[in-house]
C-alpha cells in the first residue's frame, strides 16, 4: 500500500508500519539506524558474490536518510495470501534464502559491525540457537520482507535484523513464517488447513539441507518459538510500537505457536527423517 505524504515526489511505503520508508523514483530512503553502515557493507557483499535477490546500497541522501534500491514486485502482508503460499513459491522462498546463505558464507563482518535487534534489554531466559555463527543472515522473513515478481519470490528486503547466526537458525525464522510454524487458527484462510510437516520437508529439500541440518531443525524451531516470546514481551514494554503489536495479539499468539509446535514436533522429525 502507498500513501502520498504531502510532497510530490515522496511516497510512503507501508510494510509492518515499523519504519518509515519513502519510494523516490527507484530508490527507497529509509531512517539510519547503529547497525546501517555494517548492513550496507552485507548487502554489497552480497550483490560482489552475484546475489542479486536484495536492494543495493547506494548510500546516504542530503537528509541522513540511507538509500537502497527499490525492488520491483509484489509484497504480501500478513496473513499471507492464496498466491504467495503455494508449495512453488515455498520451494522459491527457499532456493532464494539458499542462494543468499551461499553469497553470505565467507563475509567477514568489519572489525567496528554493529548488528540490529529487537528493541528492549537482553532478556534472560532467551537460549543461543547455536554454539558458533556461521555465517551473516537476513533473520527476518515475515511477509513484508519478500518481493514477488511473476507470483514467486525473487528478493528479500528489509535486511535490519541480518546478523551473525546459522543456516538452521535462519531457515527457521521462514519457516515460521511460510510454512507456517503456528497454530492454524493464527494462519488466516490461506495456511489454515495446509499439511506442515509436508511443506517443512518440501522447504528443507528445496533448500538441500543436510541429514545433520534437517536433525537440527525441530529443537531450533521449539527453541526459537520460546524465545520469541521473552523477546517480543521485553520489546513490549520497551517499545510503543512493539507495545501495540503485543497487546493486539502477539501475547497470545506466540505461547499458542509454542504449544502446537510441540505437539506437532514428532510429526515434523517424521517428514523430515
Ligand atoms: N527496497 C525496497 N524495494 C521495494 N519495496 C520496499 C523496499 N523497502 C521497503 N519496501 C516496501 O516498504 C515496506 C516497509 O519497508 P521495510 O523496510 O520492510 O520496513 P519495516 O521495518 O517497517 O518492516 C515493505 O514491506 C515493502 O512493501
Ligand atoms: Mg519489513
Amino acid at each position: 500500500m502507498t500513501d502520498h505524504n504531502g510532497s510530490d515526489d515522496e511516497l510512503l511505503l507501508r510494510g509492518e508500519g515499523w519504519t518509515e520508508v519513502y519510494r523516490i523514483g527507484d530508490s527507497v530512503h529509509r531512517p539510519v539506524r547503529p547497525h546501517t553502515a555494517t548492513i550496507h557493507a552485507f548487502l554489497a557483499h552480497l550483490h560482489e558474490r552475484g546475489f542479486t535477490g536484495a536492494p543495493v546500497p547506494r548510500g546516504y541522501d542530503a537528509r541522513g536518510r540511507e538509500v537502497l534500491s527499490y525492488v520491483e514486485g509484489d509484497v504480501p502482508v500478513d496473513p499471507l495470501p492464496a498466491w504467495a503460499v503455494g508449495e512453488e513459491q515455498l520451494a522459491e522462498l527457499a532456493h532464494l534464502i539458499r542462494w543468499a546463505h551461499d553469497a553470505a558464507q565467507g563475509w567477514r563482518p568489519p572489525a567496528d559491525a554493529v548488528f540490529g535487534a529487537i528493541p528492549g534489554p537482553p532478556q534472560s531466559g532467551v537460549k543461543p540457537l547455536f554454539r558458533e555463527p556461521e555465517l551473516v543472515a537476513h533473520q527476518d522473513y515475515c511477509p513484508g520482507n519478500v518481493v514477488f515478481r511473476d507470483a514467486l519470490p525473487q528478493a528479500l528486503i528489509d535486511f535490519d535484523l541480518a546478523r551473525p547466526t546459522t543456516r538452521v537458525a535462519d531457515v527457521v525464522n521462514a519457516l515460521y513464517w511460510w510454512a507456517p510454524l503456528c497454530h492454524p487458527q493464527d494462519r488466516g484462510p490461506a495456511l489454515a488447513d495446509v499439511d506442515v510437516p509436508r511443506r517443512v520437508r518440501l522447504f528443507a529439500d528445496a533448500y538441500g539441507m543436510s541429514t545433520v541440518q534437517r536433525q537440527q531443525i525441530v529443537d531450533a524451531a521449539l527453541r526459537r518459538q520460546r524465545n520469541s516470546s521473552i523477546t517480543m514481551r521485553g520489546a513490549a514494554e520497551a517499545d510503543p510500537v512493539f507495545r501495540r503489536w503485543w497487546e493486539g495479539g502477539v501475547k497470545d499468539k506466540l505461547p499458542r505457536a509454542e504449544s502446537w509446535l510441540t505437539a506437532t514436533a514428532v510429526s515434523l522429525r517424521e517428514a523430515l527423517e
